[in-house]
């Protein structure tokens, strides 16, 4: 038989015989990648000696090596089902500066080699902002992750994690190896620069994926670091394309592999440390001292030393921070406040979003990560009830809304609490109902927003495990999002002032013109204070004006005394939003409107609770009428005489206040704080 005959041969009589040469290209080992069969994107390049780099130290960097033949994995064919497959490489992170780094690198296998929508950072390379999670990726990642991202909830900043079609990991863990000789595990530093080890091993028929680090030089430990069972035939199509992805960001490191094995017929072969390229020589971190002189080194250091103490004793106290050893549970929620400074340039001035009742607040934008963040300080002075107001803050952190502010964590301080939210780009809600500067918001992106709201209050008080009361729902505590959803900010906060108060006063918190009247007279918060204030809210948001209007005229300062009215006297789309010019739907703003007047009712017991709102705004109930009967003067203020003369006794800038109002025993309000 000639040659070309046999190959007929083969081709035609032995298609097994083919499959397993086929096979064959499902298996590669690279000692260093001379001539490795790569396809390199972006930063990626292969030096002289074959060390393959996936990023340098230029920022916002990406890099892609993949080999370029794509491997089948999940064969439709009854003959060969989802196979199993083992890898194993060399690779090594070397950071621009010590301890600061770009974001990492990961082993990936994706069904295409084009990532040119994906974008640096967080993404590493491999996804976006608008994919990241979307089922349709069929990515799988095994992420080496060099810095703490919270909105993939990542545990911290020298992690190894599994991926799938998203960044936030199925799985993940501090870096660490299992050593048989010591009996423990060790942990390792994928900033250290050093080459390391790290083997992927699938196990189709028992649905795992184990992988395992190790330093170089060592065998391989026998237990891996993380062994997940995951189905990945689920994940996977069935042509896919194996290698490496690596990004930077705002700092930067190097990102190398120095050797690779692929094998999907059974253990990836080991790789030979002897044939590896070496990394380039490391980044002097300080000259070394020359011997010339003797003297004058002795003085300059002796001179820094003491420059060096003065700088980190006056450091230490402007980063200084309250940590009590009960607060180590807390360790994830916290943040330093360096970081806090820097990401706010210094609590600049032109950082400052606003000023609430709670206290200021800032944009900024987290070092080592392009994760936007607002920042709000609270001056709090009293130790008392502190533990119980971050334990607080730690249940606070689990809830999870599309219609609440995100809280990402906080940080103490000596008299100061720092709590760190999502940033909302389009600012407090109360900006767009009456700042001339700002466009009018339409009814389509009003009716939402209240919508919105309702739902985060129907989350708070009654689908979470437990109930949370906002107590201080109104405008300017409803923020937007880039596309205009509301979304409710500082639930819960009014707890901090439950905690270590005098018990001998009640604290009423909330603001004028929102306060339920039972509130002054029991001093109780309740759901129904909550739907009271909402009531309130819903009224401002569909009339354009605020609770209380010492300018408007006559019979019209109190807004829902002023709705009542032209409820009566049939004319209630009077009070509809002038800016709006009419444009909305009149039966959507009856139902707000009616359903602001109801929730604003001066009996709690005549007041819906959050669920019927919702299902009054979705349409799904009709609404009861409301008794036109109501006390009005009532509605807004408590009772007594004495409270309304406290109204009138305010400057005419009482709308500006959004502050906190003390009971005292002697049944008046007394304004707290600011
Ligand atoms: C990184 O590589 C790119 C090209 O791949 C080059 O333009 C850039 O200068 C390099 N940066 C550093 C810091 O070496
Ligand atoms: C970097 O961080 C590690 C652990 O957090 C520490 O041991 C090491 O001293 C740090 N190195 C520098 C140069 O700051
Ligand atoms: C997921 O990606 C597909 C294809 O790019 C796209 O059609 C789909 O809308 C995305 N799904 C989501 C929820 O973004
Ligand atoms: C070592 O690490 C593994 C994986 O994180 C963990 O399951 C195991 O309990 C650890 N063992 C010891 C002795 O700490
Ligand atoms: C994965 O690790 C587990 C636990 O050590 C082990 O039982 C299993 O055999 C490993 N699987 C593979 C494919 O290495
Ligand atoms: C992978 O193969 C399994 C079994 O043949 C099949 O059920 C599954 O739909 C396949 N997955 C994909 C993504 O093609
Ligand atoms: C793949 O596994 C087979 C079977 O164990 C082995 O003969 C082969 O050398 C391996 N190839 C590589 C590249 O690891």
């Amino acid at each position: 038989m000639d040659a070309s005959s046999r190959a007929l041969f083969f081709l035609i009589f032995l298609p097994n015989i083919y499959l397993s040469s086929a096979q064959d290209d499902n298996q590669f080992i690279y000692n260093g990648f001379h001539g490795a069969n790569l396809q390199l994107q972006a930063g990626a390049k292969i030096h002289p000696n074959g060390l393959l780099q996936l990023t340098n130290t230029s920022k916002q960097q990406v890099g892609h090596a993949f080999y370029k033949i794509p491997i089948s994995f999940n064969t439709s064919s009854a003959l060969i089902p989802f196979t199993s497959f083992s890898s194993i490489f060399i690779f090594a992170i070397v950071p621009e500066l010590p301890n600061l780094s770009g974001h990492g690198m990961a082993f990936t296998i994706s069904p295409s080699m084009d990532f040119s929508q994906a974008v640096a950072s967080q993404y590493l390379g491999l996804f976006n902002i608008e994919n990241f999670g979307n089922l349709s990726n069929h990515v799988l990642a095994i992420e080496l992750d060099t810095m703490p991202n919270p909105e993939f909830e990542d545990i911290n900043n020298n992690h190894v994690g599994i991926d799938v079609n998203s960044l936030k990991s199925v799985e993940s863990a501090p870096v660490s190896y299992f050593s048989s000789e010591e009996g423990k595990n060790i942990s390792l530093r994928l900033l250290s620069g050093d080459p390391m080890l790290l083997w992927i091993d699938y196990d189709a028929p028992q649905k795992t994926i184990n992988v395992t680090v190790a330093p170089l030089r060592s065998k391989k430990p026998n237990r891996p670091l993380l062994s997940t069972p995951i189905d990945l035939s689920r994940f996977l199509l069935e042509t896919m394309y194996v290698g490496f992805s690596a990004a930077t960001g705002p700092v930067a490191s190097d990102h190398y592999v120095l050797g690779w094995s692929f094998n999907k017929s059974g253990p990836a072969q080991d790789l030979e440390i002897s044939k590896l390229p070496p990394l380039p020589p490391k980044r002097k971190i300080s000259q070394k001292p020359t011997k010339i002189i003797v003297i004058l080194p002795v003085v300059a250091i002796f001179v820094l030393v003491v420059v060096i103490g003065a700088v980190y004793f006056v450091r230490r106290k402007k980063y200084a921070e309250v940590r009590e050893e009960w607060e180590t549970e807390y360790g994830p929620q916290r943040f330093s406040y360096k970081n806090l400074y820097m990401a706010t340039n210094g609590f600049k001035e032109k950082e400052l979003l606003g000023a609430g009742g709670f206290g200021k607040v800032y944009r900024g934008t987290l070092p080592n990560s392009d994760a936007q963040i607002a920042v709000k300080r609270i001056s709090h002075d009293s130790k008392q009830g502190m533990k119980e107001f971050v334990a607080e803050i730690a249940i606070m952190r689990r809830l999870r809304h599309r219609n609440l502010v995100q809280l990402l964590g906080y940080c103490r301080r000596k008299g100061e609490l720092l709590l760190v939210y999502e940033y909302m780009p389009n600012g407090s809600l109360d900006k767009f109902l009456y700042s001339n500067k700002t466009p009018t918001l339409s009814w389509l992106h009003r009716f939402q927003v209240v919508k919105g709201v309702a739902s985060a209050l129907l989350y708070l008080h009654e689908e979470w495990e437990q109930v949370v009361l906002h107590r201080d729902v109104k405008s300017s505590n409803v923020l937007l999002d880039a596309d205009l959803n509301g979304r409710l900010g500082d639930f819960g906060l009014a707890r901090l002032y439950d905690h270590g108060t005098n018990p001998q006063t009640t604290h009423v918190v909330g603001t004028v013109g929102y306060l339920a009247p039972e509130l002054s007279r029991t001093g109780r918060a309740t759901n129904f204070t909550d739907v009271f204030a909402f009531g309130v809210f819903v009224l401002e948001v569909a009339c354009g004006r605020r609770p209380i209007d010492l300018q408007a005229p006559p019979g019209e300062a109190s807004l829902a005394d002023w709705v009542l009215d032209c409820w009566r006297s049939g004319a209630i789309l009077r009070v509809s939003d002038p800016k709006l010019e009419g444009t909305y739907l009149v039966e959507e703003m009856e139902l707000v409107l009616k359903l602001g007047l109801l929730c604003s009712h001066p009996m709690p017991s005549m007041r819906p609770n959050m669920r019927q709102a919702v299902q009054y705004l979705e349409g799904n109930a009709s609404m009861p009428e409301i008794q036109a009967e109501r006390s009005v003067c009532t509605s807004i203020f408590s009772p007594s005489n004495e409270t309304s003369n406290m109204v009138m006794s305010f400057p005419s800038s009482l709308e500006k206040y959004s502050s906190h109002y003390s009971l005292t025993s002697n049944e008046s309000l007394i304004q707290k704080g600011r």
